[in-house]
């Protein structure tokens, strides 16, 4: 008699939060002057939610996710990760959290250059202190799930900026962390290979990861359990998944009427 097995669903817990803002401002100071980026954000994220940060271009969505996972410390206001004052601790010991608890996807995806892919991949498990030999070894089999096993020894900068993200995020699931964040993944990938790498986040939200997603892609809203808009760096509204259509109407209409204006002023 065949016996089936049914394998547990890591249980999702919504109402704790993994992350929160409380009254962010961030404001850089450079030759030219101060710029005011982020403007007194609030938001609360929940342990196992699939977050869209949505909004245009320079409007501060990396700026605040930098902000949330340690990066940046805030010029006024208060990050909270895993229930902790994060800027009350130290450079190292934010470092080893995020190091321990965070999958990171940046913008422009940040190598070692002298070491090949799988180097590159095995980095935080060598940086945690796991032995170099099975460092390799979950490298090369974490390559290997995703196809991209044949690029294992080649220079990351010698890929195409679609496969460097892709490489990008094994590196950042190698931890298997509690947190995956992503900021524009899909930026340099063609539509087929970027559904498929939102579907893909949106699996490994499903088995109980917390996936935080910046872009400005709108057709991917609908994955997001939320999504943040975030416009001229003050956090403009919070739409539940059923409410993204409005979303994407305003942000279209908006074009439309812009697009009015100019027509208009010629
Ligand atoms: N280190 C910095 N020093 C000075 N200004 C900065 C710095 N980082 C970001 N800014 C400024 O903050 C603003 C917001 O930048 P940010 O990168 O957060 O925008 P974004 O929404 O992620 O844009 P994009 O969609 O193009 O990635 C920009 O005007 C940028 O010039
Ligand atoms: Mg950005």
């Amino acid at each position: 008699m065949a016996i089936s097995v049914s394998i547990p669903k890591t249980p999702r817990k919504k109402e704790e939060n993994i992350i929160a803002t409380y009254g962010l401002h961030k404001y850089f100071y450079t030759g030219v002057g101060e710029t005011r980026v982020l403007h007194g954000i609030d938001l609360e994220i929940k342990r196992g939610e699939f977050i869209i940060i949505f909004g245009p271009s320079g409007s501060g969505k990396s700026t605040l996710l930098h902000s949330m996972i340690g990066l940046e410390n805030p010029t006024k206001g208060r990050v909270e990760l895993f229930n902790k004052d994060l800027y009350a601790e130290n450079e190292d010991e934010r470092s080893m959290t995020r190091l321990e608890k965070i999958g990171i996807m940046y913008q422009q995806p940040i190598w070692v250059k002298a070491m090949n892919v799988a180097h590159n991949v095995a980095l935080p498990l060598n940086l945690l202190g796991t032995p170099h030999r099975e460092a390799m070894k979950i490298a090369e089999e974490k390559l290997k799930s995703y196809a991209m096993d044949k690029w294992a020894k080649y220079k990351p900068t010698e890929l195409s900026s679609g496969q460097q993200q892709k490489i990008s995020l094994i590196r950042a699931l190698i931890t298997e962390p509690e947190i995956l964040i992503a900021d524009e993944p899909t930026g340099n990938l063609d539509i087929d290979s970027s559904k498929r790498l939102v579907e893909g986040l949106k699996e490994l939200n499903i088995i109980g990861r917390t996936v935080i997603v910046v872009t400005h892609d709108l057709q991917y809203l609908s994955y997001a359990d939320r999504t943040f808009y975030i416009k001229d760096g003050n956090l403009a509204g919070i739409y539940l998944q059923d409410e993204t259509k409005e979303l994407i109407n305003d942000v279209l209409n908006k074009g439309k009427s812009i697009f009015k204006l100019e027509k208009a002023s010629k």
